[in-house]
């Protein structure tokens, strides 16, 4: 095979040239690895999807209502202020609305900020197995990571705290509660370590599954209101169920936001992602529901997880991480084996957090597929 046009890191290499030398350095890995093209690969479809922490027990009734008689309004482009759901956000949390920005879900805004911040060589702290789209985002404007082991499976904020000293990075990454173990700090912790951060360093908070958290894990709205350092990233993919519809929002001191619209890509939210979300954040009764059939499903998760002898991590999110008590090999191979059986699931990417497999909660029928492939494998493995 001629490799030729390969590039050292697995890229390939366009045959223009005039790509910018970052661009052309990058690897050609992507993040994630959709379920779509797992199940494009293997020639089946996946009978459980239960692996991207979406939310399988869908949108509120209100939300389908708003869809269907919002659509056919989608030849307009949407408000590039997202005025109204910025509102909504504004009047639910009680911020003020120039401290909210509306983007494409929290993966976008994640790049808008590593945007701001990042050129080539700057130095960027993470956790080792922490969300692997910061870091692609990172990469991506040449920043050079600085990753700190996870403490007892969650991540340790003194060792993120020390090494943003020690490299002096501008920008540091810390989700609460975090993907892919689940577990959390306090809010007393998070503000402690926010206060002690250099007021050079930008906290990114990452809240995507702040609805699922117990109140303890989550800083007042007013917690930050003096930090022009810290901002705080959400999202309507998980208790919300909009994953498919892309809209997050980042909250923080008004200045800091303006910058977003410096950067920011003004017509990205569609008219009906803006419809939907509103719709979703005023019915709360729903997302009440939901909380409980989520808190249900993680139950069942972590019953089934100890009927097979493994150990399920005390989880403050949609999904439930299972420890399987042996090594990333051990794991790989039940997760293998269970994609093999149809049922989606993901994993941690790196030791040691790879011995555990990573189950998105979801309708008893996919959770009791999961039940009964998982008894086939761990009979065949053990
Ligand atoms: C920690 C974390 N941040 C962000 C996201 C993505 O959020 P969004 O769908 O808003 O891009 C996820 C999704 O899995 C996540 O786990």
């Amino acid at each position: 095979m001629d490799n030729s046009h390969k590039t050292q890191k697995g890229g390939v290499m366009s045959g223009f040239k005039s790509f910018t030398p970052l661009a052309q350095s990058l690897p050609a890995s992507v993040p994630f690895v959709g379920p779509e093209t797992s199940e494009r690969a293997s020639g089946k479809l996946f009978s459980a999807r239960i692996g991207a922490n979406e939310n399988g027990f869908g949108f509120s009734p209100i939300v389908q209502k708003t869809i269907e008689e919002e659509a056919h309004l989608s030849w307009r482009y949407g408000d590039p202020e997202s005025f109204d759901l910025k509102n909504a956000i504004s009047a639910k949390l009680g911020v003020e609305f120039n401290q909210i920005v509306v983007g494409e879900g929290i993966d976008s805004l994640l790049g808008l900020m590593v945007r701001m911040i990042v050129e080539p060589g700057v130095p960027v702290v993470t956790s080792i197995g922490a969300y692997p789209t910061f870091n692609f985002h990172v990469t991506g404007f040449g920043g050079q990571l600085h990753a700190v082991p996870y403490k007892d499976d969650r991540e340790d904020l003194g060792a993120l705290l020390d090494k943003v000293r020690e490299t002096k990075a501008p920008l540091v990454y810390f989700a609460n509660p975090d993907n892919p173990m689940g577990t959390w700090w306090s809010s007393e912790d998070i503000v402690e370590f926010a206060k002690n951060l250099p007021a050079t360093t930008m906290l990114i908070l990452d809240e995507a599954y702040v609805e699922m958290a117990p109140e303890e894990a989550v800083p007042a709205m007013t917690a930050f209101l003096d930090m022009p350092n810290v901002v705080r990233m959400r999202t309507f993919s998980k208790a919300y169920g909009l994953a498919g519809l892309r809209v997050g929002y980042v909250i923080g001191q008004k200045d800091t936001i303006a910058m977003f619209e410096r950067v920011r890509n003004h017509f990205g939210m569609s008219r009906l992602s803006q419809k939907a979300a509103l719709a979703a954040i005023n019915d709360d009764a729903w997302l009440e529901k939901v909380l409980g059939l989520i808190s249900n499903s993680r139950k069942k998760i972590e019953k089934i997880a100890e009927n097979y002898g493994f150990k399920a991590i005390l989880s403050a999110t949609n999904f439930v991480t299972i420890d399987c008590g042996r090594d990333g090999d051990y794991a790989r191979n039940i997760l293998k084996e269970l994609m093999d059986r149809g049922i989606f699931v993901r994993m941690p990417g790196v030791a040691p957090l790879d011995r555990c497999i990573r189950v998105s909660v979801g309708p008893d029928e996919e959770i009791d597929r999961l039940a009964a492939a998982l008894k086939e494998v761990v009979a065949q493995i053990n």
